[in-house]
């Protein structure tokens, strides 16, 4: 189809809004205050050095956050860019995101809404200064109904929700052309930004992911730190043809979680940051609710998984803001393998040299 017969993004959720004639319309605003956001995080990382981000911030230790982890002043940007673009519409009763420590009350003179809105303002921000895409996270939680008939402040409990009940989720995807991959419950839709005339244009209409794979997506430099189910299926994947899945495998890593995710959302795969024993005080490295969460919603929605290899990640009931979690997404029929290794008795350790008597793991 000629992109110009394309339907925008605003088209498409008025069209989706339809079939809610009660809605009040405050949904589909947010959404497109979300996508004013990306549009302006896509041109300032396109920019590079020239836009003066990677010249004479992106390069540059601006602060420490939450997380411990340098935030590079195009995070700082990012973050700013998303909370200006949705505070002021009176949809939300509040933001969280990981580079704030503390959840973000609407500011006084400024409407509040029924919904939250947690987000990762750019993922894989190690990436900038190598020109490698990076992306946002978006994850659209109702508020709690007290907090909206009290009026009482906002706390960190009022996000606290398993990923079941998000209303919508999505990613911003600044590669090659800026994408945005979205579900408001009914499928996932992916619009490309058309940048003649700075919209996004419904261009992958309901994504599905593919339920087989011969591709995995891990660093593997952590490999002596998994725990043996996970172990058990790299090996499996390692020894191809040769080995007991009798085919070969392709492994790829970005090291952007959502430039990994959208690939696999494109044409399956498996991605794992698995819990692992490297540091026993960090259950895994994605944080629950604005990375593992809003991903998870992504990939369900179009016929994927998404676990922690115990349980699904949208089961959790999330016990603090920047909780962090084993993650393993993708192609449905390998996150459940995965899962039935994880539940198996583990025999693998038991025969496999790595876990032997006075080895790597048990000395
Ligand atoms: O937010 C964390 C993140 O940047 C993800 O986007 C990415 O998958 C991961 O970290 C990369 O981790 P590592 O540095 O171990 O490759």
């Amino acid at each position: 189809m000629p992109l110009s017969q394309r339907a925008t993004l605003t088209r498409f959720l008025i069209e989706e809004r339809r079939r809610y004639p009660d809605a009040s319309g405050d949904f589909n605003a947010l959404i497109l205050d979300i996508a004013i956001a990306c549009k302006a995080i896509a041109r300032a990382v396109a920019s590079g050095a020239l836009g003066g981000v990677l010249g004479n911030h992106g390069g540059e230790q601006a602060s420490i956050n939450v997380q411990g982890e340098t935030q590079k002043k195009l995070d700082v940007i990012s973050n700013e860019v998303f909370m200006r673009a949705t505070e002021w519409g009176g949809q939300l009763a509040g933001m969280a995101s990981e580079e704030m420590d503390d959840p973000y009350p609407i500011p006084e003179g400024y409407p509040r809404g029924n919904y939250l809105l947690v987000f990762d303002p750019l993922d894989g921000s190690s990436n900038i200064d190598v020109n490698v895409s990076v992306g946002s996270i978006f994850s659209i939680l109702r508020a709690p109904q007290d907090l909206i008939d009290s009026g009482r402040p906002l706390a960190a409990e009022d996000f606290l929700q398993p990923g079941t009940q998000q209303m919508a989720a999505g990613y911003a995807l600044y590669g090659p052309a800026t994408m945005l991959v979205l579900t408001v419950g009914s499928g996932v839709h992916g619009f490309t930004l058309d940048p003649a005339i700075g919209e996004f244009k419904l261009t992958h209409p309901n994504i599905q992911v593919p339920p087989d794979t011969q591709e995995f997506a891990i660093n593997a430099s952590n490999s002596r730190f998994w725990e043996s189910p996970v172990k058990r299926y790299v090996d499996e994947c390692l020894a191809g043809k040769t080995g007991p899945r009798a085919k070969d495998f392709n492994m790829r890593w970005i090291a952007s979680m959502v430039a990994d995710a959208h690939r696999i959302m494109m044409r399956g795969g498996v991605f794992m940051y698995p819990r692992d024993t490297k540091d026993p005080s960090k259950p895994g490295r994605l944080r629950l609710l604005y990375e593992a969460n809003p991903i998870g919603m992504v990939m369900e929605q179009a016929g994927g998984r998404a676990s922690t290899g115990r349980e699904p990640v949208l089961g959790i009931k999330p016990t603090s803001l920047h909780q962090r979690i084993g993650l393993v997404f993708g192609s449905r029929n390998e996150v459940e393998r995965i899962e039935r290794y994880h539940a198996e008795p583990d025999s693998y350790r038991d025969t496999n040299p790595l876990f032997a008597e006075r080895s790597l793991f048990r000395d």
